[in-house]
């Protein structure tokens, strides 16, 4: 069983993460820490509790940094994810309320009292992450593992022809977690590019799961139709899945072993980058994937939902 914490910006492909890692039946949830990138920080919360309220899961959601660590602030990716980060779904209030702890100093804290079993999964911008080892010289070591959705070794970018999106919003703190010295696995564009999902996956789900799976699926089509303007006709990306999907099952990953590094300024800003060696603990970069044994294991957990 993992212990989890995810740090999100919901998001339609973290709302698949998320009702992914409710379902999966070898993840304990401890909670969900919350980041602007795809929706401003404060949505990302409200969005956080509503998807765990839509599970049935009381679990501590700490919302985290509004703004990168150096960079001014980024527009979120309405186009990408809709204004409220749900596609066409309308906002909607959630019963519960954040917890009164940071984000960061939530994950310092859940570091200490899990220390060697917590791996976290961040599918958002890196800041919160950041900003823990910034405050805690030990939370490096406390964390079993950082699973990060975000970079790209040879795919090339997905928001600049250089970076993808996560790394993009805020480079600087993405270089501090590459530094840091952690267990770091990085499931970027490389990987998530070849599992792709299409109207039919969705209309499978919601016909298992016609309650949660109904739900993604109605916030698919946005994301689809996104695709489709940039010329995607096969499908949309399970970016954020993937990432928990790795947290639990590695072995569907093929990993290259390299110090990483992110460029922080320029035309190449967000680029994740080969560091030299000797100068960073290096870091697991996905670089293939057993896309078909990913896909199914998504498509058969998120049938177990209502
Ligand atoms: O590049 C893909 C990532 O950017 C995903 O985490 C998606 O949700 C967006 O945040
Ligand atoms: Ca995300």
């Amino acid at each position: 069983m993992v212990k989890l914490i995810i740090d999100t910006d919901p998001g339609i492909d973290d709302a698949m993460a998320i009702f992914y890692a409710a379902a999966a039946p070898d993840i304990e949830l401890l909670g969900l820490t919350t980041i602007f990138g795809n929706v401003t920080t404060k949505i990302a919360t409200r969005n956080a509790l509503r998807l765990l309220e839509a599970v049935d899961l009381e679990l501590p959601v700490a919302e985290g940094a509004a703004a990168p660590l150096s960079l001014p602030p980024f527009a979120p990716s309405a186009q990408v994810h809709g204004a409220e980060g749900f596609g066409d779904i309308p906002a909607a209030t959630p019963k519960g309320q954040p917890v009164a702890e940071e984000a960061a100093d939530f994950l310092i804290r859940m570091a200490r009292e899990h220390k060697g079993e917590l791996v976290l999964c961040p599918i958002g911008p890196l800041t919160n992450i950041a900003l823990a080892i910034q405050r805690d010289p030990d939370f490096a070591r406390n964390v079993k593992s950082i699973v990060i959705m975000g970079g790209s070794l040879r795919e090339g970018g997905n928001i600049t022809p250089h970076a993808e999106a996560n790394i993009y919003h805020d480079p600087h703190a993405a270089d501090v977690v590459f530094a840091a010295g952690a267990r770091l696995v990085m499931v970027g564009l490389d990987v998530t590019h070849r599992i792709l999902c299409t109207p039919d996956d969705f209309a499978s789900i919601a016909g298992q799961s016609p309650e949660l799976g109904g739900m993604l699926q109605e916030m698919s089509a946005f994301y689809l139709a996104f695709y489709e303007t940039v010329g995607k006709l096969d499908g949309c990306s399970l970016h954020d899945p993937a990432a928990v999907i790795a947290c639990t099952h590695p072995d569907l990953f093929e990993v290259e072993t390299l110090p990483m590094r992110v460029s922080c300024s320029g035309e190449t800003s967000g680029a994740t980058l080969e560091a030299e060696v000797g100068t960073r603990k290096p870091t697991a970069v996905c670089i293939h994937v057993d896309a078909p044994a990913v896909k199914s294991l998504f498509l058969k957990r998120l049938a177990l939902l209502p």
